[in-house]
């Protein structure tokens, strides 16, 4: 199901550069699932116009207080009755200004005052102008008003400055509205998490590595964060995006991975171990890149440190999750992994349903026995994931 499949959003677009952006802002919330009517103000629509938003959006444009399309002239009550949001970006220092006050000198401030659902706000403007106190004290002011912001981010401007007061990205903005309806269930918790595979050198240019994409690791540190918690992945090689809220750690072999993670645990609450973690290296690495020579090469190996269970063995151990991917026997399997490591929970999948794919389906094993997941893309997997494991935390100290 896409993530915001039946969420009625009430996208404002008010006058500043990056309305263009808000174009893009409505096919990405289309294609997230999201019903999405935009409201248009006076500035906004100097830059886009109406008719490019009601095509994205398969919607009608709402411009007017006094639209006399809405049959009983209160476009300002009917838009926001029933949305689940109103998402405001770009949002110029200016209707920041008239948010703080309460004034309602336009349908979309008219519309935010009298609404009875979430605001959020993407701030939009020159790095002067959203550094000026009087904006300062209108962000503080719209945040003690239980209004969200999202950004502003900084970076290159329009006006050729460079600062503070860009609009977060559509593609971010987007993450950040499906991240706002996640329950917060791991809200005050810190996770570490590990990811990948690794990549264990042969010499300078070879190694011995495995196809673990990442994806599911990366689709769980997203949920985890999106769930309101602290997330550090520590991740070997793999070509995905940092998901937003999530500190990436780069390695590349099961030591560094060992060293990374246990650098990163004091004050950890769970610790996930998803990687691929090659079970052996090369005895040496070597020096200079191996010329062929037609004769057999041997390479001799040794086993790698057990990360999960050197965690799960220590004293003071967080809660503890481990992954195991199985071409056969899932149950007996996991359910004895889960044992001999002494893991609260084990997440178990079946090999040929995984591995690089979209989507996946998981059997969880924990005290209380075995929890069989739907088939679902990893993005769904993981958020049901994260519920179970949040629903086996020991309160918040
Ligand atoms: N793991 C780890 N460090 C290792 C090996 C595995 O942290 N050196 C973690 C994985 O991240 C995963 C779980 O342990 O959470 C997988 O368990 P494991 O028994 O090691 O799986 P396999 O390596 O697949 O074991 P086997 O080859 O015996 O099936």
């Amino acid at each position: 199901m896409a993530e915001l499949s039946g969420r009625k959003i009430v996208l404002g677009v008010t006058g500043g550069v990056a309305a263009y952006k808000a174009a893009e802002l409505v096919r990405l919330l289309g294609k997230a699932g999201a019903e999405v009517h935009v409201v248009l103000t006076e500035g906004g629509a100097r830059f886009v116009t109406a008719v490019t938003f009601q095509a994205l959006s398969g919607n009608p444009v709402w411009t007017d207080l006094w639209d006399p399309r809405m049959a009983n002239n209160m476009a300002h009550i009917d838009l926001s009755r029933d949305a689940d949001a109103i998402l405001i970006a770009p949002a110029t220092a200016d209707v920041m200004a008239r948010l703080a006050q309460g004034r309602a000198d336009d349908l979309l401030t008219t519309l935010c005052l009298a609404r009875d659902c979430p605001l959020l706000v993407a701030p939009a403007m020159n790095r002067q102008m959203w550094e000026h106190p009087a904006t300062r004290r209108n962000a503080v002011q719209l945040a003690a008003d239980g209004v969200t912001l999202f950004g502003p981010a900084a970076g290159e401007q329009a006006c050729g400055e460079v600062g503070l007061g860009r609009m977060l990205e559509p593609e971010d903005l987007c993450e950040a509205l499906i991240g706002f309806f996640q329950p917060k269930l791991l809200a005050g918790r810190r996770v570490v998490m590990t990811a990948g595979p690794t990549f264990e050198a042969i010499d300078p240019v070879r190694g011995i590595t495995n196809s673990s994409s990442g994806k599911m690791a990366y689709a769980l540190a997203r949920a985890c964060a999106q769930a309101g918690a602290d997330v550090a992945l520590v991740s070997g090689p793999v070509a995905l995006p940092v998901p937003a809220g999530v500190a990436r750690i780069s390695v590349r072999s099961a030591l560094q991975m060992r060293d990374a993670v246990f650098a990163a645990l004091p004050g950890a609450d769970v610790f996930i171990g998803v990687a691929a973690v090659a079970d052996y290296r090369p005895d040496t690495s070597a020096e200079h890149k191996i010329k062929k020579s037609g004769a057999a090469l041997q390479i001799s190996l040794t086993p790698n440190p057990d990360i999960l269970a050197e965690v799960a063995a220590r004293a003071d151990a967080p809660f503890c999750v481990g992954f195991a991917a199985e071409s056969r026997n899932l149950d007996e399997y996991a359910e004895g992994k889960r044992r001999a490591k002494k893991l609260p929970l084990v997440v178990g999948n079946l090999v040929q349903d995984g591995l690089g794919s979209d989507d996946n389906q998981v059997v969880l094993y924990d005290e209380a026995g075995r929890h069989p997941l739907e088939r679902a893309p990893k993005p769904e997997v993981a958020r049901a994931i994260v519920a179970h494991l949040a629903g086996l935390l020991p309160p918040l100290s």
